[in-house]
């Protein structure tokens, strides 16, 4: 279910604005008391672009693969309040048990790049592909896309995959079908491909808008088709910033995010994942420089736990994700207090039929070690 859906086909139930009055100090004192008085029924994971008022109070912080993971093996907690955006809330909720909720503090913390494929777009895509293709076409989809998408993959025999595993995942989908198609962001789909040594003559772009298959190459070239997905954080490096930020300091190091163009990831010295990110800079040594292409609240996270290097964010002007900032304090202890009053707020419930064929696309992932 994309972003507009949500927000249109359910009563979006929003935080009251006595929230908004309440002291930082009063809250999170709330917000430790349920903790406590909730203990292991309560489980809060979040995303490491969430903010640090939220972090603050996350029993689990990680990746997109780790948050799934984490998800597919807590069976404990009644309640999994997900602080990040709404495909991972939903990850979360079908990957965990029956008894178990799922709440997403702020229904409008959505993903722009999951929302740029749909249902509709993707059967005209597969129609049309395949009347072009054959049955040669393996569907793969990176973990930022809504529940539905996930179960179209999951349908025809492909798998999801996250920035930390884009690679094996690929690598395996190259054996069991002629090409590929990689949903929905073109730019993951690209530095992975090109990772694995598919040069860019073999990728053609699949314009959902347009309903049209960018490429000069004859078909038979082609191995992976890229949705004309990105994602709007990311897209806002440039190669302009890599330079001015070489030419300020030559010995600095780019570290950049695999949803970054292929022109960054190029130009830059390093490409990976949120945890591969945090992961580099703590074993960095001490006095070395470093500048991160990727979202605003990690970026000022790794630079406040790091003051014994040199780091800044790629672009100066750069802002946090708007829908994963949506999830702060006020948001985090409402949606506990939800739960408290016995009236859970922000449920995430993906529909029966959707979670069984997606989780034949998420476990597929998990699988691929
Ligand atoms: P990671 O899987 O690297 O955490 O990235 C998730 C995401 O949304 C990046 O924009
Ligand atoms: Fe989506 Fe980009 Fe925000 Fe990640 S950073 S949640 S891909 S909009």
């Amino acid at each position: 279910m994309s972003m507009l859906d949500v927000l249109t086909n359910q009563q979006a139930v929003m935080m009251p604005d006595e929230y908004k009055y309440r002291s930082d100090d009063e809250m999170k004192r709330r917000v430790l008391d349920i903790k406590r008085a909730f203990g292991s029924r309560l489980f809060i994971p979040g995303h490491h672009y969430q903010k640090d008022e939220v972090i603050e109070f996350a029993d689990a912080t990680g990746d997109s693969l780790q948050l799934a993971q984490i998800a597919a093996d807590n069976h404990e907690a009644e309640y999994i309040v997900f602080c990040g955006v709404h495909f991972m809330a939903e990850t979360a909720d079908m990957l965990s048990n029956k008894n178990q909720s799922v709440l997403l503090p702020d229904m409008r913390a959505g993903c722009s790049m999951a929302d740029m494929a749909n249902m509709k777009q993707t059967d005209r895509a597969w129609e049309q592909l395949t009347n072009l293709f054959g049955d040669t076409i393996l569907p793969l989809t990176y973990v930022n896309s809504t529940a539905d998408i996930k179960a179209f993959v999951g349908k025809h025999g492909g798998a999801t995959v996250t920035s930390s595993n884009a690679k094996k995942v690929l690598e395996w989908a190259l054996t069991q079908k002629e090409r590929i198609l990689f949903l929905p962001d073109q730019h993951l789909g690209r530095n992975t491909a090109f990772d694995l040594g598919i040069p860019l003559e073999e990728m053609a772009v699949w314009d959902q808008i347009e309903e049209k298959l960018i490429t000069d190459q004859p078909l038979s070239r082609i191995k992976m088709i890229l949705w004309k997905g990105h994602c709007s954080v990311h897209e806002k490096f440039t190669v302009q910033n890599i330079e001015e930020t070489r030419k300020k300091d030559r010995d600095i190091q780019i570290l950049v995010h695999p949803e970054c163009t292929h022109e960054v990831v190029m130009a830059s010295d390093l490409a990976g994942s949120t945890k591969f990110i945090i992961d580099t800079i703590k074993q960095a040594p001490a006095g070395s420089k470093w500048a991160i292409g990727t979202e605003m609240n990690l970026v000022k996270r790794i630079i406040a736990q790091h003051p014994d290097k040199q780091i800044e964010s790629l672009n100066p002007d750069m802002c946090p994700c708007l829908t994963m900032n949506r999830i702060d304090l006020p948001h985090l202890l409402w949606s506990l207090e939800s739960i408290e009053k016995g009236n859970p707020a922000g449920l995430i419930q993906v529909d029966e039929t959707i979670t069984k064929d997606a989780l034949l696309a998420l476990k597929k992932m998990l699988a691929i070690k």
